[in-house]
């Protein structure tokens, strides 16, 4: 693993408390400008403490967090923002009074930035003087990924992108993460629905009880449905 590479994100032996203890215990990964990870794992196992560390909610314990060969273990959310690390919180976080104009030029003030963002979601051009509010689930959840898209980030954190949402919608989403990756950007994609994440996935990481029980192709846990299991009961 080259941890110098320009613009991958490396979490090496990474430990992460809350409250009584630690939720993330002695994690490891890199992830790559252009690949997705899926992190899967039970409710509660500190999927969503994992991407906090990463974007800076919540500091380390111990272990190290590097971007491109730089520390950044100890860096603000603001200055990890600054450096492209963005992040998209469980539940949706639109300005519902805002448009979706709006909501986009929060992200970015630069025109091309949008334009090419739109072009992701043809569905919002229509939309895009209405206030975010009275959208549907589906539309808001894409201003929310449109808002990350456009605020050109290097690593996407993207936490249970299918919370609340119609199956027919997520999958509808899944196609455009992946297609926004492929573009050069990082993804780390927490999700509740594996086989699903898994499947637009090139990397997969289990975690169970804040431990890694699986790490490594997100094809092998597709084509093994036992390891997965496995790797779910720790
Ligand atoms: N703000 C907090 N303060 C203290 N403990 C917390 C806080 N948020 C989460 N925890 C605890 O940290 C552990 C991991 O929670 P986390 O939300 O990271 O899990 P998760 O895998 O994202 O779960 P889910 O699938 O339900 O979203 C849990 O034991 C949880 O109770
Ligand atoms: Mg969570």
């Amino acid at each position: 693993m080259n941890s110098g590479a320009p613009d991958t994100l490396v979490l090496d032996d990474l430990t992460v408390s809350r409250g009584i203890g630690p939720v993330i215990s002695h994690v490891s990964l890199a992830v790559a400008p252009g690949s997705i990870t899926a992190v899967v794992g039970p409710n509660g196992a500190g999927k969503t403490s994992l991407l906090e560390s990463i974007s800076g909610v919540i500091q380390a314990r111990s272990g190290t967090a590097t971007f491109g060969g730089a520390d950044i273990t100890r860096l603000s959310r603001r200055k990890r923002a600054k450096l492209g690390i963005v992040h998209v919180e469980q539940g949706r976080a639109i300005f519902p009074s805002l448009t979706v104009r709006e909501n986009l030029q929060v992200a970015s003030r630069d025109r091309a930035t949008i334009d090419r963002t739109l072009e992701y979601f043809p569905e919002l051009e229509k939309r895009l003087d209405a206030p975010t509010a009275l959208l549907s689930g589906g539309e808001q959840q894409m201003v929310v990924l449109a808002r990350a898209f456009a605020a050109r980030p290097k690593v996407l954190l993207i936490d249970e992108m299918s919370l609340g949402l119609a199956p027919v919608v997520f999958l509808r989403l899944l196609p455009v993460v992946q297609e926004f990756a492929a573009t050069g950007v990082g993804v780390l994609l927490v999700e509740q629905f594996a086989q699903l994440a898994l499947g637009i996935s090139s990397d997969a990481l289990v975690i169970t009880s804040g431990h890694v029980t699986y790490s490594g192709a997100a094809a092998r846990l597709l084509d093994e449905p036992e390891t997965l299991r496995k790797a779910y009961l720790g």
